[in-house]
């Protein structure tokens, strides 16, 4: 197999054709950010707006995800952000199964890149796709996984949040605990600083 690099991935979400949802896009998208993240979150699919501009999360969605970011100090540059699929579904409908395997090539080599030390699921489709379909979002937001020595976290997805308001208190609790493992692993040591205690 060709050793994986940036240039390769890019190259390959680009001629990508593996599932039917290639044909109806503006523009593909394949993630963004810093890929030297310790951090990437993992979202459903592009919606209109994404697809218009070839950007994850840049409509009301991406604007509260960098709301959500910001409320534990994380600079939305300073994480790497991307979805399960690459190209919007229709009238962003979830994506079908073999859609979502179909792109998985493109996520592991992906996340292969990148190697954050955690990654966040961004709502049902991230969860199911990463840690199988018997995860239930509602069960298992705010939940910790160790794979492979990745820590992983499911959390609702913005949309979630903008349609079901009551639900942002759940999403705080987990931005806090997401905050808190960051902080554990030493992570982002520049902006979560320990500060010794005083001497008394
Ligand atoms: N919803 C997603 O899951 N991803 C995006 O990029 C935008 C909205």
């Amino acid at each position: 197999m060709s050793e994986i690099s940036w240039d390769l991935f890019h190259e390959q979400v680009s001629a990508c054709t593996m599932c039917p949802l290639h044909a109806t896009v503006t523009n593909k998208v394949p993630g963004q950010g810093d890929i030297h993240s310790p951090l990437m979150l993992i979202g459903e699919g592009p919606g209109q707006r994404e697809d218009e501009e070839g950007i994850a999360f840049v409509g009301a969605a991406g604007q509260l995800l960098t709301k959500m970011l910001s409320a534990i100090y994380l600079p939305r540059d300073r994480v790497y952000i991307c979805n399960v699929v690459k190209c919007r579904p229709p009238n962003n409908r979830v994506p079908t199964e073999e859609e979502m395997q179909a792109c998985m090539l493109h996520l592991r080599m992906q996340v292969a890149l990148v190697r954050p030390k955690v990654i966040v699921l961004l709502g049902s489709t991230a969860l199911k796709a990463t840690l199988g379909p018997n995860h239930y979002i509602t069960h298992e937001r705010g939940r910790w996984y160790e794979r492979k020595g990745v820590w992983m976290m499911p959390t609702y997805h913005p949309s979630a949040l903008l349609r079901d308001p009551e639900k942002k208190r759940d999403a705080w609790a987990d931005m806090q605990s997401l905050r808190d493992r960051l902080m554990d692993l030493s992570l982002y040591p520049d902006i979560y600083q320990q500060t010794s205690s005083p001497d008394i």
